[in-house]
């Protein structure tokens, strides 16, 4: 466990191909790929949710995937969902605002009022988290502070696991490995983002655990960034 404590522990979980792919091309929903999960493995997602305080997503996983991210297969409490959407321009009808669990969403200052108020009338929190974009080392001390969230899962998209590992807000890394290749040079892989330039910057691992979830290769990791 991290010994900062101005910020959640937080879990990178997600489900790849072979080939390191979370969906099938750009712009598909992860849904296609996530009904080939072993059931077994379906319950260890559940179950994990069901462990944490809260679950954040990117705003574009939500317009693509339209998740519920709720505890749905295991008996359990749905964590609190957050989605940073900087311009808080999420579809109004999105799965994650309905009321099958709370949410929050974190924009920036600069997000216009009228989108803010309409999310707020479906009862969901905003989180003001930044000037122009949301910035999440700001946004994970207003979760805590705030909203108490001691534990936050991330199920991505790429996008937002390039940031929170850019900000070293990662502590543990999860993977369902799929056995599927999908390939596609511009198929979104489990980090996106800028590539790095030098050995220096790559973010090391530690691999501490992998086993067998149903037909499934579970792996964690832990992540130690660029220790020696
Ligand atoms: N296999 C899996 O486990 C899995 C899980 C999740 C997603 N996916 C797939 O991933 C794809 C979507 O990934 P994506 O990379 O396009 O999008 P993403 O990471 O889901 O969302 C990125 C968006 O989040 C918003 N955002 C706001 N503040 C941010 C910040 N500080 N840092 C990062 N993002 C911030 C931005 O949108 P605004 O500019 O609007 O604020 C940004 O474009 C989909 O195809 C989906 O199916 C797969």
């Amino acid at each position: 466990m991290t010994s900062n404590t101005n910020r959640p522990h937080v879990l990178m979980m997600s489900e790849i191909t072979a080939d390191g792919k979370l969906t099938l091309k750009k712009g598909a929903s992860s849904k296609i790929l996530m009904k080939y999960m072993a059931h077994e493995t379906e319950l260890l997602l559940h179950n994990t949710r069901a462990e944490y305080d809260a679950i954040m997503v990117g705003a574009n996983t939500i317009r693509i995937d339209n998740s519920f991210l709720t505890v749905r297969y295991v008996q359990g409490k749905s964590p609190i969902r957050v989605i940073p959407c900087s311009m808080a321009d999420i579809p109004l009808d999105a799965n994650v605002l309905g009321p099958d669990a709370p949410t929050a969403i974190a924009v920036c200052e600069a997000a216009p009022k009228e989108r803010i108020e309409a999310i707020q009338k479906k009862g969901v929190s905003i989180i003001i988290a930044g000037k122009t974009h949301v910035e999440l080392p700001l946004l994970m001390k207003i979760l805590k502070e705030k909203f108490g969230v001691n534990k936050l899962m991330i199920e991505g998209g790429p996008t937002l696991n390039w940031h929170m590992l850019q900000h070293r807000l990662v502590d543990e890394i999860r993977l369902i490995h799929l056995p599927f290749i999908v390939g596609g040079a511009d198929t979104p892989s489990l980090v996106g983002g800028m590539h790095i330039n030098t050995e220096d910057e790559m973010i090391r691992l530690t691999l501490k655990k992998f086993y067998l979830c149903g037909t499934n290769l579970v792996s964690e990791f832990d992540v130690r960034y660029n220790e020696a």
